[in-house]
């Protein structure tokens, strides 16, 4: 089985606390040892936001903000290399092809951000796409995918499986609603529709539900269901 798994910044590196990225890693190697094929994104996080504040305030550009942001992102994805050891190639990979010649090897592949004007959820859709895997899931900080912001709106209800189309006019209807943000953007709902990729957005502020998800598909967050698919997969490792 292969995984493309996007850790966001805000749930790898709430703060700079190495036991917590070991604590990713550790999962990460157990899957691997158990033979999973596994991609990894990461996110920029608190360090992202206050290196693109400080820039804006001093007139950089978007252009410019994005080269921090992706700055940002391949330094926490340094971190989780530097918990990986040799399981990952040395530096995080800036092109989806090093990425899967990293998988080819049998490395797990470590990204960050690529290129501007998008973030690691994109970069995540795209390398799922491009690696051919089975499952991609976004381990983020919010527990799935909300019909409104559920910080903003108390008549939020989380959706427990939707299907790829569903999830961009969900997603398009939230970023019309300024500083309302989506666990997943906009760009990366339309590659996952493009891909027919099958998708789980879930809380990966603890990496074991992270691991439970791939080995069993069970999870308390979002199925993004492709379109037309009616038959549970069959690659779960495990069903317990
Ligand atoms: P993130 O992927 O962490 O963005 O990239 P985010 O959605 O703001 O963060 P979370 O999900 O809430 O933690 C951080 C920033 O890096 C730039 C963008 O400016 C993005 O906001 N970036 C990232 C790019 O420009 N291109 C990329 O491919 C990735």
């Amino acid at each position: 089985m292969r995984a493309v798994v996007s850790i966001g910044g805000s749930v790898l590196v709430p703060d700079l606390n190495a036991d917590r990225v070991a604590d990713y890693a550790t999962v990460i190697e157990r899957l691997a040892v158990e033979g999973i094929s596994l991609g990894l994104v990461v996110g920029g996080g608190a360090i992202a936001r206050e290196y693109i504040n400080v820039a804006r305030s001093l007139r950089a550009n978007e252009i410019e903000l994005d080269g921090m942001g992706i700055a940002a992102t391949r330094l926490n994805a340094r971190l989780l290399i530097a918990a990986l050891g040799e399981r990952a190639s040395p530096s995080p990979a800036t092109e989806y092809e090093d990425a899967g010649a990293a998988l080819r090897r049998g490395d797990a592949a470590v990204m960050g951000g690529v290129t501007p004007g998008q973030t690691t959820d994109a970069v995540s859709a795209a390398l799922a796409e491009y690696v051919g895997a089975d499952l991609l899931i976004y381990a983020t900080s919010v527990a799935g995918v909300f019909s409104a912001d559920p910080a903003a709106s108390a008549d939020a209800r989380k959706f427990e499986a939707l299907s790829a189309s569903d999830l961009v006019d969900v997603i398009a209807d939230i970023e019309m609603n300024a500083g309302a943000s989506a666990p997943v953007d906009l760009l990366a709902a339309k590659l996952i529709e493009r891909s027919g990729m099958r998708t789980i957005v879930l809380d990966g502020t603890d990496p074991e539900r992270i691991e439970r998800a791939i080995h069993t598909g069970e999870h308390e967050g979002t199925d993004v269901v492709p379109e037309g698919s009616t038959d549970e997969p069959t690659y779960w490792t495990s069903d317990d």
